[in-house]
């Protein structure tokens, strides 16, 4: 069923009347409208948390300033986003964010030439500030100071000491850059489902980190990278990219790694791909990815063993190869062979299209119907009796908002997880699960049952339910 559409108001942003979807905030409202309102906590996915206070405005008829990222805007308001107490206001918090943070760097009044040259370095300890700081030219704290316009700090300031964290493979921690913002423990908790991530101990000694002493390995951490990416500081960065910089551009693309084909954005560094990050597709993985997709790519893409141009096998060796080479020596194979003693494997990871290419080819170039696949490997039970099981049109949006949840061998820790969080926001508003698998999984804690199986009967268990549940299938 299609969701309604959600009304449409109108209210006054800095005498500019705009338009708005009941039901937003007024931060919201501003930033669909294009009208700039300083924040560090809010995020368009996550719930208000009201933590760094930048966001205050004027609205006619409320007392106090009161915090844009937790005010619902409603018909007829009127805001005032940019006023001289605004600003006022907003300098003064800043500092006290700063307080806590190496900000050296962001008051210098050297910093321009000091991105160049760092002629004057030893102003700051030698590994803290700015231009020691994978974020450096790519933060959203720098760009707030920039524009709130910090060219002091009046308070004492206070360097945490904390230990980098550097044990995970896949991101590294800093905390003594985060600002206490919260972005990755709401995206860790609302979005993912995952809850690793929370506020641990109090007042100045508050700290991120999953609770009760567990690593991120022990608390369930899917590594996923979503916390990374709405980090607003250099306090949670990719490994393998860190140093990196800001990424010249990115193309969107799609995740080789499995068969979901989750939508990436392939950020590339001097002509190099430097990450991948999630596209914000909402018909697949609707900006969020498995750790494959999100953290392996670089690696995988830039391994010395990789094939890099084509090779041709002679006796145990292989030559490197022009393409010309290589088609002629493909096309002079496939000549010689009748249609008869044709056989096409092809990945299920690969795309639709790459699909429909390869099918394509093998009948129409080599007449024969030799295509197969090795996901039948994988398909406990052989893959006719799973084909007719998927044929219901489900797309992967949908299983949010399934009332009953049927998973057959599916751990959504590592593998699939975008499927995991679909599933997680279906149970929050009320679904069933139930898991088919062998082994342990990560969803099977949250199953009303767990169903055992011997290994490789799952396909007939799931038929014999079938049965049970809608009668017999013909030829199933
Ligand atoms: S490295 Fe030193 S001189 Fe350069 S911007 Fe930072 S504090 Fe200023
Ligand atoms: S997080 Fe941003 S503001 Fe802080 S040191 Fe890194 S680049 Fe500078
Ligand atoms: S990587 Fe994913 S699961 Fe792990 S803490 Fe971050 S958001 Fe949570
Ligand atoms: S680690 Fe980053 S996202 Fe998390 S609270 Fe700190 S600054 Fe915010
Ligand atoms: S954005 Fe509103 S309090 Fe941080």
């Amino acid at each position: 069923m299609a969701l309604k559409e959600p009304k449409k108001l109108t209210m006054e942003i800095n005498h500019q009347k705009v338009s708005f979807p009941e039901g937003v905030t007024v931060h919201r409202a501003a930033e669909l409208n294009n009208i700039y309102i300083p924040s560090l906590c809010s995020h368009k996915d996550l719930s208000p948390f009201g933590g760094c206070r930048l966001c205050m405005v004027e609205i006619e008829g409320m007392r106090g300033y009161p915090l844009s990222c937790n005010t619902i805007a409603t018909k007829g308001m009127k805001v005032l986003t940019d006023t001289v107490m605004l600003r006022e206001l907003r300098k003064e918090i800043l500092k006290l964010i700063l307080s806590e943070h190496p900000s050296s760097c962001l008051v210098c009044d050297e910093s321009d030439e000091c991105k160049d040259y760092q002629g004057t370095i030893r102003k700051t300890g030698v590994t803290t500030g700015c231009r020691f700081c994978p974020n450096d030219g790519q933060c959203e704290l720098q760009d707030i100071v920039d524009h709130i316009g910090i060219t002091e700090i009046d308070y004492p300031i206070y360097y945490h000491g904390y230990e980098a964290e550097h044990d995970d493979p896949f991101y590294d921690r800093d905390y003594n850059i985060c600002i206490l913002c919260g972005r990755c423990v709401r995206m860790c908790q609302e979005v993912r489902g995952t809850g690793v991530l929370a506020f641990t101990y109090r007042g100045s000694h508050a700290k991120i980190g999953p609770a009760f002493g567990r690593n991120h390995v022990e608390a369930g951490c899917e590594f996923c990278g979503a916390c990374v990416d709405v980090c607003p500081t250099g306090a949670l960065v990719d490994k393998v990219s860190k140093w990196d910089g800001k990424p010249d551009g990115f193309h969107v693309s799609t995740c080789p790694f499995c068969a979901i084909g989750c939508q990436v954005e392939l950020n590339y560094k001097n002509g190099r791909l430097s990450k991948a990050r999630a596209n914000l597709d909402p018909e697949v993985n609707d900006g969020q990815l498995c750790l494959r997709g999100r953290f392996c790519m670089p690696e995988t893409t830039h391994h010395f063993e990789r094939a890099r141009k084509p090779m041709l096998q002679k006796g145990d060796y292989f030559r490197e190869v022009s393409w010309d080479e290589a088609k002629e020596a493909v096309v002079g194979k496939l000549k010689g062979i009748k249609p008869s003693e044709f056989l096409m494997l092809v990945s299920p990871d690969l795309t639709n299209e790459s699909l429909f290419a390869a099918q394509k080819f093998v009948r129409s170039c080599l007449k024969c119907n030799s295509i197969d696949s090795s996901a039948r490997m994988e398909l406990p039970g052989g893959l006719g009796l799973w084909s007719k099981l998927f044929s219901l049109p489900i797309s992967i949006k949908n299983i949010a908002k399934a009332d009953a949840i049927l998973a057959a061998g599916l751990d959504s820790r590592f593998d699939f997880s975008v499927v995991g969080v679909k599933v997680r926001r279906a149970l929050d508003h009320g679904a069933k699960l139930v898991t088919i698998d062998p082994r342990d999984s990560n969803l099977a804690r949250y199953a009303e049952d767990w169903l055992q199986p011997v290994p490789g009967t799952e396909g007939l268990l799931i038929k014999t339910i079938v049965d049970a549940v809608v009668g017999k299938i013909a030829n199933l």
